[in-house]
């Protein structure tokens, strides 16, 4: 069966991005002027899925206000003649058919996704983390869905990251010793949550984007509190590992992480160097801003007294 359905869980704390997140859903932080949450309704669409379903909570009004028209500032644009940003403003209200269901407390990223379990039924479907957002040709979520497609199993999309950084991730564990997700499909043996370094079976982290077949939901009914206490999707999916039904692939593109201010700000720079109409500008300043850091340094290293203080 084709995948119709898309699932972004959007109901967690954003404790990284405090006080920010106070009362800033993270999924709306912009990357230049667009939300984060635009960008990945933008690309379920794009694989052609038209029914998505926010998780929400507490705190995430602004994500359905976005979703939604704003008559006061569309009638101000339309009088004053603004048709380019008229048509921006209504454009996220028209992009597919919208469902919220609240997660009624952050109880991990496993219990967002199990209050799905109604709306999505008996099918396939994709899901999609509300701050990672990818670029690029096929989108990320429609690589995973060809790779679905061929092998009927849950597909979980996966990056290297350097070994002092697994800590920070899922982790995949998959065989034989040579396999390569980066070279296609390989069967995933287990995941493991969050390892140290020493305990981590590759360096490959799963990475915001996964198609998941049904039985995920069984699985994430039987998984009891991981790791902080929360239902962790890793533990769910380790489940299904085992009876040899996932699958693993590296994602191709451009990947932009919100969920913290270092990744946040890095994301930033990097989606405006790309930006065609923006980029040689913020090339310009970047470079300006780095002559000047190494005209401090040197100034500072000519300093009377400063080898002693070096
Ligand atoms: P994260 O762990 O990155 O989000 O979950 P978080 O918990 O909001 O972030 P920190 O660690 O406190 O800064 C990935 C995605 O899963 C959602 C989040 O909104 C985010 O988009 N999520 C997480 C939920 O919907 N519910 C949860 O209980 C946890």
């Amino acid at each position: 069966m084709g995948i119709r359905k898309a699932v972004i869980p959007v109901a967690g704390l954003g404790t990284r991005f405090l006080p920010a997140t106070k009362s800033l859903p993270k999924e709306m932080l912009p990357l230049l002027n667009k939300p984060a949450i635009q960008y990945i309704v933008e690309e379920a669409v794009s694989a052609g899925i038209d029914d998505v379903l926010l998780i929400t909570g507490r705190l995430k009004r602004a994500i359905e206000d976005h979703f939604d028209r704003i008559h006061l500032v569309e009638k101000h644009l339309e009088m004053s003649g603004k048709t380019e940003l008229l048509r921006i403003v209504v454009e996220p209200a028209g992009l597919a058919n919208l469902h919220y269901i609240r997660q009624p407390e952050p109880r991990g990223l496993g219990h967002a996704v199990l209050q799905a379990r109604w709306h999505v039924g008996k099918e396939p479907f994709a899901l999609l983390l509300g701050d990672d957002v990818y670029q690029g040709d096929p989108a990320a979520i429609s690589q995973l869905i060809a790779v679905h497609e061929e092998t009927g199993m849950s597909v979980v999309g996966v990056l290297p990251v350097s070994m002092a950084e697994t800590g920070r991730y899922g982790i995949a564990d998959f065989g034989p010793e040579d396999a390569n997700p980066a070279k296609g499909p390989v069967l995933a043996r287990d995941f493991v949550e969050k390892p140290d370094p020493e305990e981590a079976p590759s360096n490959w982290a799963i990475m915001g984007r996964y198609v998941l077949t049904p039985d995920i939901f069984e699985a994430l009914e039987e998984t009891p509190k991981g790791r902080g206490g929360e239902i962790q999707l890793t533990d769910a999916l380790r489940t299904l590992a085992r009876r040899g039904r996932v699958c693993v692939v590296a994602l191709q593109g451009e990947r932009y992480d919100v969920g913290d201010p270092v990744s946040f700000v890095k994301s930033t720079i990097a989606m405006a160097l790309r930006d065609p109409a923006i980029g040689p500008e913020i090339r310009d300043f970047v470079t300006a801003l780095l002559a000047e850091g190494v005209r401090q340094a040197a100034a500072a290293a000519e300093e009377p007294g400063a080898e002693k203080r070096a």
